[in-house]
């Protein structure tokens, strides 16, 4: 039967880019700060309207175009975000109608920033059991809606006008997310190839709630009654909540924990990994974890300078620029590896 492979890749960003000065007129922030302690230069924003199952069509329809097929012949969606559409449904429905393939199942993955490992770990039992034969995974994000300013006019430079005082002050106290989130699209097909060698060789993912309040979104869950209320905007719970710091530390040790482990179970010593396709949450949190496994800078390649974190898309995105532009290529090793709110985080192997 074969291993899985990905046999296509597309990615997607809305609009023109976001330069970080462009925050600094809504907000206390400015340039300097924010490309030390994260590595972006810009970003780019959905529009009002632009969703996920949009952002995510477009990125799918340029993997099946790299991959040479239909969607016709997409028997299977997964799709990763955590800024959907709708509370409900999930976006992978709404894709599979965009792209013309309605009735074929589709499901919903909620693992944040970490839906890439999950996802092809989950993509690989679903062909594994024959339950598909071609897997669309698409991940997607629109932040925009919880940016906490209401001045797109401004941050988009249509306007120059001043800022309310109470805005500034708003966007202010949310900067340390603010700064970091991009909106964006990937897509990858993958099915079973019968090349020797190649294809996917394990995954290995894990998640604890005990650290959720590192990060999440505190309103417009079902855990209140009624479950949306003017007190979600009057509180600010519509802003994600994260500590930074802890987060940060946390996703370090464990996106090393996890590429050691995985590559112990399968019997890969780390100097064989040809790329790491790490997610973009932080260029210093790459870097110490290049670090702690001694990998050299040229095998854990970054992006974010040009799209900021893009949550579930990080990976995908990554991973299409470096197939484009032969960074990395057929036989090569890689590792996944991602951490994401929840916490959840994991990592894959896979020969290309
Ligand atoms: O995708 C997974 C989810 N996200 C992550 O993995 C993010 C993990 N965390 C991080 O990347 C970093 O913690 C941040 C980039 C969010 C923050 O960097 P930091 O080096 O941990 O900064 P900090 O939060 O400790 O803040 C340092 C200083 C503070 O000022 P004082 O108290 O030292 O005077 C902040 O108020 O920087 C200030 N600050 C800012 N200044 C300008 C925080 N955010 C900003 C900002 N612009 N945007």
């Amino acid at each position: 039967m074969g291993a899985m492979t990905i046999i296509g890749t597309g990615s997607y960003a809305p609009g023109v880019p976001i330069p970080n000065a462009a925050l600094a007129r809504v907000m206390d922030t400015n340039d300097a700060w924010i490309r030390q302690r994260t590595g972006i230069e810009q970003r780019h924003f959905a529009r009002d309207g632009e969703t996920v199952s949009e952002l995510g069509a477009h990125a799918a329809r340029r993997a099946l175009r790299s991959a040479g097929i239909t969607a016709a012949e997409v028997d299977y969606i997964v799709f990763g975000t955590m800024t959907p559409e709708y509370a409900f449904p999930g976006p992978g429905g709404l894709l599979g109608a965009k792209l013309g393939i309605e009735g074929v199942p589709a499901l919903d993955l909620r693992q944040q920033c970490a839906s890439a490992p999950f996802g092809l770990q989950v993509a690989n039992g679903l062909l594994a059991s024959d339950a598909a034969r071609t897997v669309l995974f698409v991940c997607a994000e629109a932040h925009a809606g919880f940016m906490p300013w209401r001045d797109w006019d401004v941050v988009r430079g249509e306007s120059t006008r001043e800022v309310a005082e109470e805005d500034y002050a708003r966007a202010t106290r949310h900067r340390g997310v603010a700064i970091l989130f991009g909106d964006g699209a990937s897509a990858m097909v993958l099915r079973h190839t019968t090349r020797d060698g190649a294809g996917f060789l394990g995954a290995e993912c894990h998640s604890d709630g005990a650290r959720a309040d590192l990060m999440y979104m505190p309103g417009g869950g079902f855990t209140r009654l009624p479950f949306f209320s003017l007190d979600v905007i009057e509180f600010e719970l519509c802003y994600p909540q994260m500590r930074g710091p802890e987060l940060f530390k946390s996703a370090v040790t464990e996106l090393a924990g996890v590429v050691r482990s995985l590559c112990a179970r399968h019997h890969v010593a780390l100097d064989e990994i040809d790329c790491v396709v790490a997610h973009q949450a932080n260029d210093r949190i790459n870097s110490a974890v290049r670090k702690a496994l001694g990998l050299p800078p040229e095998k854990v390649p970054s992006n974010i300078a040009r799209y900021g974190n893009t949550s579930s898309a990080t990976v995908g995105i990554l991973l299409d620029e470096l197939r484009a532009d032969g960074r990395v290529k057929e036989g090569d090793l890689i590792c996944v590896v991602a951490l994401g709110a929840g916490l959840h985080w994991g990592a894959a192997l896979l020969r290309l």
